[in-house]
């Protein structure tokens, strides 16, 4: 086990590149095994361990996955398996792609049921009841998702819930099915709209990913291609709020500005200075910043998966601030860990009252998800003193590299050998 350990207190200078985006690669990995011919060479994956474990899932179903230097080639066609159940399929969240991917394609998916972070109940009804709509059978026995099809048949869609998840695992199984798929009240996160741009590039009709409406005619088969993944939208924005929180300036390149807009809205009302380039962010921070409400939403919204980093952030702003967590139902025990660095946070429910405190100071943290970990080495590179953060498998999860990129910029942090966690 690894732990990182963070001198804070350093201003932050320089430039990092952002990776491909994590939630947009986890989707596509699974898509490409829908591919019958060809092989489809993906790039811009992220180093993580999440596509690591993806990887290790479709050898298990006998893709061949051969790995280059941020790009993986998958060949599927010979899968012989539609029984996903290892370890790794339970350990991670994205595995449930495997259910609308082999679905479409084999009309058949026995996939355990997924992990990933502890952040508040996360069902699958919905991505279930798009799978019926189109004709599957669906039982859940022993932990496994059981999921059969004589005939798969387009149909109307209307979620209940806006759901990233539901949206995508939807679209895959309809992409192979016969006819149209209209899916109402679907995500418009970026990455959906990306697994919709590669199932397109593989042969797939798919149109209006980004709006309220995706608008799906089946086709025959899908084919390999090659496709690059968008950038990290999270992975940027967590870069951004650090510039901001430790002072300094900082270039993020690499990266969509459009998707940035809600975090760099808010950053620019704490008096944050941010400049969009056409392909990078600038963020020059003098730390004198001021509190203010966020709430988190679904796409355009502020994003929740940023809402740990910026609750952070919001620790030493000046003045009250409110954050509200509308997605996930316990996204705040991370806040235990910051009152150990002096932080005035009170947790009511989905909601946080912060009252901003001059500084932080160093303390031993435990990363208890992987954006927490995240904003835990945010928090301990704007503390005065030592700040080490275990657990950081979480980190690695998501976030490839994260001491280099940091170290990069000027940051005192290493990684180190552990026994805790
Ligand atoms: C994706 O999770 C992301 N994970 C999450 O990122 C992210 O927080 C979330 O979308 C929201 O943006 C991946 O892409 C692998 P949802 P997902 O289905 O798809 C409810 C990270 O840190 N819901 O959009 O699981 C659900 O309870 C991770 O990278 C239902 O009620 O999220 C939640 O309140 C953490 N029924 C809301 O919808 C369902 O069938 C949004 O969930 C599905 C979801």
């Amino acid at each position: 086990m690894e732990k990182l350990v963070i001198n804070g207190g350093k201003e932050l200078f320089g430039k990092i590149d952002v990776s491909g985006a994590k939630n947009a690669a986890v989707a596509i990995i699974p898509a490409a095994i829908m591919a019958s011919q060809g092989v489809c060479v993906l790039d811009n994956i992220p180093d993580i361990e999440d596509v690591q474990c993806l990887e290790r899932i479709l050898e298990s179903l006998n893709c061949k996955i051969i790995k280059g230097n941020n790009t993986v080639t998958i060949d599927s066609t010979k899968i012989n398996s539609v029984h996903a159940n290892t370890e790794d399929v339970r350990r991670m969240r994205a595995s449930y792609y495997l259910n609308g991917a082999l679905l479409g394609r084999f009309r058949e998916a026995y996939v355990d049921l997924p992990g990933g972070c502890p952040i508040g109940v996360r069902p699958i009804d919905q991505h279930i009841k798009g799978f019926e709509a189109l004709g599957a059978t669906v039982t859940i026995e022993h932990g496994t998702v059981k999921i059969k099809a004589d005939r798969l048949v387009g149909a109307n869609i209307f979620f209940d819930v806006v759901s990233v998840g539901a949206t995508i695992n939807v679209m895959l199984a309809a992409a192979l099915a016969e006819g149209t798929t209209v899916l109402e009240n679907v995500a418009k996160e970026p990455h959906v709209v990306d697994v919709a741009n590669f199932l397109n590039t593989m042969g797939a009709n798919i149109k209006g990913a980004g709006t309220d409406v995706i608008r799906i005619v089946g086709v025959k088969e899908l084919k390999g291609c090659s496709y690059s993944v968008i950038p990290d939208q999270i992975e940027a924005g967590t870069y951004m709020i650090a510039a901001a929180a430790c002072g300094g300036e900082v270039v993020v390149n690499n990266i969509i500005p459009k998707h940035m807009e809600s975090i760099t809205a808010k950053l620019i009302e704490m008096g944050v200075e941010v400049i969009e380039n056409e392909d990078s962010i600038v963020v020059r921070s003098n730390r004198s910043l001021k509190g203010v409400n966020v709430k988190t939403l679904p796409y355009p919204g502020f994003p929740t998966d940023v809402q740990q980093p910026m609750t952070t952030l919001l620790a030493v702003s000046r003045g009250r601030s409110i954050v509200n967590e509308s997605i996930w139902e316990s996204r705040f025990k991370f806040v235990d860990e910051l009152k150990k660095m002096g932080a005035n946070i009170k947790v009511e429910g989905r909601t946080a009252i912060i009252d901003g405190v001059d500084k932080l100071t160093g303390a031993m943290l435990k990363a208890t998800d992987l954006r927490a970990g995240a904003a835990m080495v945010i928090a301990g590179l704007m503390a005065e003193g030592i700040t080490e953060v275990t657990c950081i498998d979480h980190v690695d999860r998501g976030y490839p590299h994260i001491e280099e990129k940091f170290k990069m910029l000027g940051a005192d942090i290493r990684r180190v050998r552990t026994e805790d966690c």
